[in-house]
């Protein structure tokens, strides 16, 4: 595997997601694999999860590792071809990629989307410039679009719990202080378009999603609906992806928090979402607290996730 953006480049998702299982079962198997490799990753953006379980996953592989925060002692990098660089950026992106490529053997990026130019972002810019000039296979550790560790996260989460061979999974908006990308609920659509779950989308108008990562998922404005007889509720908020509002917040309707009254209408659902959380915006205390809520196991197999994706890249060196 040289890139990591989408569920496709994992090929068969089932067999992925029993090789992930295995790999949890038995963490240290393929500690070989990366001897005397290192797995860089360069953070944009700030991280707790990611941070912590992408390095986990590359020490259990066998692999050094190095964290590079860009905003934090390195030289601020300009990121647009052709500016005359007379401003406070100090070095080119178009030379630190490469410079970073010396100094390992898989690099992981973490670039959000930035929300200045709807374009720049959905092209990936700066996570394509990576793949194209780093020389090493690249993964995205959420980058502008796709946030594709989280949502292998996810369907291993899902696969371990579900009850019924096909699940309902529900997908719904919530409300949020701050405009967020769509990186988590396009790779989670992604994902549950080429897993075996019957997945729904609720959302307010005006938040509807990219249709590349919609696909066949049933879409709807009325959350109550949505959740009537799921087996799991996936919350996650993000900001308006049409034109002309990218990027912008519609609504802070606290209509759309999940609540006990909003699982009570659910086959039982577990609970799932990202992390962070904005508690009693997104979720209720009792929800995050409850039985039902998968978030911590959830974001522990971020590890699993991660390893099944570095193995990979290293069997590919
Ligand atoms: N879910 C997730 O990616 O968490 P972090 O932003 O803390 O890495």
């Amino acid at each position: 595997m040289r890139t990591y953006t989408t569920a496709k480049d994992l090929g068969n998702l089932e067999q992925a997601v029993q090789e992930a299982l295995s790999i949890k079962r038995n963490r240290f198997a393929f500690k070989h694999l990366g001897e005397n490799k290192t797995c860089l990753m360069v953070f944009f953006n700030n991280s707790l999860r990611t941070r912590l379980s992408t390095q986990k996953a590359a020490m259990n592989l066998g692999m050094n590792t190095i964290v590079l925060d860009v905003n934090q002692g390195a030289w601020k990098l300009e990121t647009e071809r052709g500016v005359i660089m007379d401003g406070d950026k100090s070095e080119h992106l178009l030379e630190a990629i490469p410079v970073m490529g010396q100094f390992c053997d898989i690099i992981g990026v973490r670039s959000f989307a930035r929300f200045e130019s709807k374009k720049f972002d959905y092209e990936e810019t700066i996570l394509n410039q990576f793949i194209k000039y780093s020389g090493r296979p690249v993964f995205s550790m959420e980058s502008a679009t796709v946030h594709p560790l989280q949502a292998f996260a996810d369907l291993i989460t899902i696969e371990e719990y579900k009850k019924t061979k096909r699940p309902k999974v529900v997908m719904t908006w919530a409300p949020h202080p701050k405009a967020l990308p769509q990186a988590v609920p396009n790779s989670f659509a992604d994902f549950m378009n080429e897993a075996d779950v019957d997945f729904v989308i609720a959302q307010p108008k005006g938040y509807e999603l990219d249709e590349k990562f919609v696909r066949n998922a049933k879409v709807t404005y009325n959350q109550d609906e949505a959740l009537e007889g799921a087996d799991f509720v996936y919350a996650k908020n993000w900001s308006a992806y049409k034109d002309p509002n990218y990027g912008q917040i519609l609504s802070k309707d606290m209509s759309w928090t999940v609540d006990t009254k909003k699982m009570a209408l659910t086959n039982n659902a577990y609970f799932m979402h990202c992390l962070p959380v904005r508690r009693n915006m997104i979720v209720t205390d009792d929800v995050i607290e409850s039985a039902q809520s998968l978030v911590i196991p959830e974001a522990g197999n971020r590890e699993i996730s991660a390893q099944v994706v570095i193995k990979r890249m290293l069997e590919s060196l």
